[in-house]
């Protein structure tokens, strides 16, 4: 697939498993892919850094790019189903797509905040709204950008994948049983299922939006001077 061909074959998958599944790739090739997508957010384009804030010297977390990403292999995804089921979340569709996944990645981006700060721990919720800056802007950019290479990155190794807001994966209780820190925002949990998942007797649903904004004089305007 060329680079056009995958971007243009990139659509959201929403694989919803009604038991967990057996993954289709080892627990190696889970840590594999995850370093292959990972190589491929590394490469987006970014404009600012983080703030030293977001050091993380315990969890070795000390780059200044201004997005993180938590990876999640099949049992990790399992654990957090299972999990949701033994609290009573209601979690809805992210479970049963927790129970199809071989591999998911949270992705954060990392707010340039202003003025006191509570202690991260203590924090009941994400920080919303978020101060509106350029910086700040320009942060969820580019961890959209990192975001989508993962996407296409899953596109053409021909696997089904969906970037979800994260429902319940947001909240507090979901967000301390996966340690993803408060004090960041997340951008999207990136679901990536096995390559036969619609042969495996699953529902997959695609985007609502899918047919939707692909007339390009629609949004496009040449600037002719
Ligand atoms: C930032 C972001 C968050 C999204 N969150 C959700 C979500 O929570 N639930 C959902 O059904 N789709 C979500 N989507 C996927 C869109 O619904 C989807 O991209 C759109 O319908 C177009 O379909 P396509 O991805 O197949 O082109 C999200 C997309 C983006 C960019």
């Amino acid at each position: 697939m060329n680079t056009d061909q995958t971007i243009k074959s990139r659509k959201t998958a929403k694989v919803l498993a009604h038991e967990p599944w057996t993954p289709s790739i080892t627990k190696e090739e889970q840590e594999q892919l995850t370093q292959e997508l990972l190589q491929l957010a590394a490469h987006a384009p970014y404009h600012y850094k983080s703030t030293e804030r977001y050091k993380d010297l315990e969890r070795g977390l000390t780059s200044s790019l201004p997005f993180r990403c938590y990876t999640l292999t099949s049992d990790d995804c399992r654990a957090a189903a299972h999990y949701i089921e033994e609290e009573a979340i209601p979690a809805g569709k992210v479970q049963n797509m927790l129970w199809a996944s071989d591999i998911m990645m949270v992705m954060t981006w990392l707010p340039d905040v202003f003025g006191e700060q509570g202690d991260v721990d203590n924090l009941a919720a994400e920080q919303l709204p978020f101060t509106g800056t350029i910086r700040n802007m320009e942060h969820i950019a580019a961890a959209s950008a990192a975001t989508q290479n993962v996407l296409l990155g899953a596109t053409a190794r021909g696997l089904p994948n969906y970037w979800s807001s994260g429902g319940m994966l947001r909240q507090k209780e979901l967000r301390d049983f996966l340690k993803i820190p408060l004090n960041e925002l997340m951008l999207g949990c990136l679901f990536v299922f096995p390559k036969d998942s619609d042969v495996r007797a699953a529902d997959v649903k695609s985007g609502k939006l899918r047919d939707q904004g692909k007339e390009i004089e629609l949004w496009s305007s040449p600037v002719r001077l």
